[in-house]
């Protein structure tokens, strides 16, 4: 799908501003093709892509939850309503700019990240994690034969996350893991500065998820509060809680 007119197809996925943001993209080359739907979540739609001839992944987020339009009725008529719709729309469009800013920030601090492409109003480009169209699976859904090698990589990801990009992902788990040869850490829009008041209760929880993942699956993983410390003694981050 290349032209206006193609992407008529999903109008009845996307809103008319989504549609004009999408020819947008497409109109400046940041896009050349939009492809399938890769996945349908409860916030966001991602959908492939190219641009020439690489494969990106295109992150929509639905600007007006399911939950809301039911209740279409009961507030269209309302005057209020305008404001609010337009403030809720905003706050998503910030809510996918804080995932663009998270994915460079990662990006350039070293993490195996889908390398972010650009960010408009609520879609974001990065770089596909998969082949042809098919997305890599995630690490809930592999059979890991290399776990001890991947557990290695994904605490290299923390920290570097952690100490060179003064991030906390927030929700990592084996959901928002992609295996592709070496694990790549999606979904960062949720992710905090270090400083963020509950940042250490992030850390921890990401920390623990992940060294319970792997001790499931026959790691030898030692203890994730170590590993928290150790971490918080090497990194610039506070003292914890
Ligand atoms: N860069 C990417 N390359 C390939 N697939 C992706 C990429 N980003 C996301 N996906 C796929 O889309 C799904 C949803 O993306 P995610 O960012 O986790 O959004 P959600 O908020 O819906 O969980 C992922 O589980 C993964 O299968
Ligand atoms: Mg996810």
């Amino acid at each position: 799908m290349k032209t206006k007119e193609d992407l008529k197809i999903y109008g009845g996925i996307f809103d008319k501003e989504t549609l004009l943001t999408l020819y947008t993209l497409i109109r400046k080359k940041f896009i050349t093709e939009v492809g399938g739907i890769i996945n349908s979540g409860k916030e966001a739609v991602l959908l492939h892509g190219r641009k020439s001839a690489k494969e990106v992944a295109i992150k929509v987020y639905k600007t007006l939850t399911s939950n809301f339009k039911e209740r279409r009725v009961y507030i269209e008529g309302d005057l209020r309503f305008k404001r609010m719709k337009k403030d809720m729309k905003h706050l998503v469009y910030l809510w996918a700019l804080k995932e663009y800013k998270n994915l460079k920030r990662m990006y350039d601090a070293g993490v195996n990240v889908p390398k972010p492409i650009i960010c408009k109003k609520n879609i974001l480009v990065m770089k596909f994690i998969g082949e042809k169209g098919t997305p890599a699976p995630l690490l809930k859904d592999i059979e890991i034969n290399d776990a001890n090698k991947i557990f290695t990589l994904i605490k290299k990801d923390i920290e570097k996350m952690y100490k060179n990009a003064n991030l906390v992902h927030g929700d990592l788990s084996e959901y928002n893991i992609l295996i592709w040869d070496i694990p790549f850490i999606i979904d960062v829009s949720q992710a905090v500065l270090s400083s963020h008041p509950y940042a250490l209760d992030f850390l921890r929880r990401d920390i623990e998820r992940i060294f319970f993942f792997f001790k499931k699956n026959g790691v030898t993983t030692g203890d994730p509060l170590s590993f928290l410390k150790q971490l918080l003694k090497e990194g610039k981050g506070n003292e914890p809680r």
